[in-house]
């Protein structure tokens, strides 16, 4: 197993105009590691996307104020209240004084009982299908093809062509936070991981899913980040988008159970022994 000392260093990495990946990695199994990424669009009004998971909490504010200073922020969008989202919230109210969170009613009903506090006088609350005027730009909120949170809103900015996806296409990377740089089987994990977070899947209806697939897709992004996947283009996301399509109505993927914990148990207990 890997541990939290193995663990690849990573940078923010800038994606599109303006636009700059916030990434961390935590410990998924032999080798590989989960993606737990963010992102702050830097224009005039500058946006945090999320703000990491609480194990990341200290390197999160590191990368994300070497990317933009911490008065400068005008605007914390938060995709929803999962706690891999949250990690760094309060540091960001209070860091950043400007900042107004864009969030929504339900989020903040959720999120009473783990974050008391939250400054309602400084929240806009948004829904998929509206809106958010950042100021040189106008980004769009839509609900997500694939979702663990009801509270999920992913955010488009027209003006860069960037997507943030939010728990849509997850995969357990290396290393590399970029599909270009992944083996075309790595993504196969887009179908495993949006079935053990969507496991309601083998109930669409795949005319009506494709249909709302279809409308995220129409946006016409030319990169899409995501929380815990690697960056997506050109042939890597139309095959991203089908892969999901492919859900509908599809039987559950199985995930590891029992066999593996008593696989980890053993292994654990081999390696103190030795
Ligand atoms: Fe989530
Ligand atoms: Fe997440």
């Amino acid at each position: 197993m890997n541990t939290a000392a193995s663990v690849p260093a990573t940078a923010p990495m800038r994606i599109a105009a303006d636009t700059w990946l916030i990434p961390n990695l935590a410990p998924g199994g032999d080798g590989v590691f989960l993606p737990a990424n963010s992102m702050i669009i830097r224009g005039r009004e500058p946006v945090i996307v999320d703000t990491g998971a609480p194990v990341h909490r200290t390197q999160w504010l590191e990368k994300a104020f070497a990317v933009v200073e911490p008065e400068d922020v005008r605007w914390v969008f938060l995709s929803h209240d999962d706690g891999d989202h949250t990690g760094a919230l309060l540091d960001v109210l209070e860091r950043c004084p400007k900042a107004t969170l864009v969030t929504n009613f339900f989020s903040v009903e959720r999120l009473g009982l783990e974050k008391p506090g939250l400054p309602l006088h400084r929240m806009r609350w948004l829904e998929p299908g509206d809106r958010l005027d950042v100021g040189d730009r106008t980004l769009h909120l839509f609900r997500p093809p694939i979702f663990d949170g009801p509270t999920t809103r992913g955010l488009y900015d027209p003006k860069s062509g960037a997507m943030w996806i939010v728990d849509t296409f997850a995969a357990l990377t290396p290393g590399a936070l970029d599909a270009d740089e992944l083996p075309a089987e790595a993504l196969e994990q887009f179908s495993t991981f949006g079935s053990a977070v969507s496991p309601w899947h083998p109930w669409l209806d795949r005319a009506v899913y494709n249909r709302h697939v279809d409308s995220v897709e129409a946006f016409g992004a030319r990169v899409v980040a995501s929380a815990h996947g690697p960056v997506l283009r050109g042939q890597r996301l139309d095959d991203a988008f089908d892969r999901v399509r492919g859900l509908a109505g599809a039987p559950l993927i199985p995930l590891p159970g029992q066999e593996l914990l008593d696989e980890l148990i053993a292994r654990t207990l081999l390696e103190s022994a030795a």
